[in-house]
């Protein structure tokens, strides 16, 4: 099937560069916030990123101000009515993912295909309140969107082969490697990542190494771009906690169990980059 119309909900970090990287490889996108703050917020934040891809060299101006001319901001789920792609990037609740699930299930064409970017939560019961099971999937991109270069899709025991087939089309046009995981709590990577970022928290509130040392020794010692601590700002601590819960909901095992240092960070509002404080300082 042709995509021309990507519509994706949410315009914050992961959905501004959704939205970003589909009008790059040339999709007419619409962009939903739940209101004009937010929506100014993330259209802000994309021509942002695509003034750091210019004065890097990656694209022309021309190539950024077409890019952006491509993309509609919107407050209203009635503008995905000609989307022939969905994705949801709204925040990680299943309720609220379930209720937009069931409205675009309406608004949406018979042939359109809807996707989470959710990270752990069950694509199955979002398709579970839809009459399309078979054109539901995760489509699990990375922070940050425009400059990490896979796409993890998640496909239910419902997901067809033409939905997983218009999905790689899509995925290929983006310049993405794809990978295919099964619909089980943290798929690939969170699978993996979870229990080394929260091994890595628990070993810096068991004073092993101070946070600096954890981090140099995962950079130089394993060539990783960034060490645990500073991924873990990087991504959010609240972001994590919630992945950790609710794979630790689901497998009830301890591997997942997150730390009490980092609940508590959390709740103190030191949330990594995004609040200014996480394990290391940003303001
Ligand atoms: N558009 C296009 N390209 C861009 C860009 C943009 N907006 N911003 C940066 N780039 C390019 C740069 O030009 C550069 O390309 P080059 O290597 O060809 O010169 C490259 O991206 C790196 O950019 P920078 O030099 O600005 O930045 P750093 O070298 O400091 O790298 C980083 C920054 C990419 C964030 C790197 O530190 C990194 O890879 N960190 C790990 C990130 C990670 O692990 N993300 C996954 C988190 S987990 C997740 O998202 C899943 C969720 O479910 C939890």
């Amino acid at each position: 099937m042709d995509l021309n119309t990507i519509g994706v909900i949410g315009c914050g970090l992961m959905g501004s560069g959704i939205a970003e990287v589909c009008a790059r490889a040339g999709y007419r996108v619409v962009v939903r916030e739940i209101n004009e703050d937010l929506l100014q917020k993330g259209l802000g934040r994309i021509q942002k990123s695509l003034g750091k891809a210019v004065s890097r060299g990656k694209i022309s101006q021309e190539q950024a101000d077409q890019t952006l001319a491509r993309i509609q901001g919107t407050l209203e789920l009635a503008d995905f009515a000609d989307c022939d792609l969905v994705i949801e990037a709204a925040v990680e609740n299943m309720d609220l993912k379930k209720e937009i699930f069931a409205e675009l299930d309406h608004i949406l064409p018979s042939h359109s295909i809807l996707a989470s970017n959710t990270s752990s939560l069950c694509i199955t019961e979002m398709a579970s309140v839809t009459s399309r099971g078979d054109k539901i999937l995760g489509i699990h991109f990375f922070n940050p969107v425009p400059v990490m270069p896979l796409i993890e899709f998640v496909r239910t025991i419902l997901t067809s082969d033409e939905t997983m087939a218009t999905v790689h089309g899509f995925g290929a046009s983006l310049g993405k490697t794809m990978v295919t995981a099964k619909d089980t709590p943290g798929f690939i990577v969170n699978r993996l990542l979870i229990p080394y970022l929260l091994q890595a928290a628990q070993i810096y509130e068991d004073g092993l190494a101070t946070r600096e040392d954890i981090d140099t020794a995962i950079k130089l010692g394993l060539a990783h771009p960034m060490g645990p601590l500073t991924l873990l700002d990087f991504v959010g601590l609240d972001t994590t906690l919630f992945i950790a819960d609710a794979m630790y909901d689901e497998y009830k095992d301890p591997r997942y169990a997150a730390p009490p240092l980092l609940r508590r960070m959390v709740l103190a509002g030191h949330l990594g980059r995004k609040s200014g404080k996480g394990f290391y300082d940003y303001r």
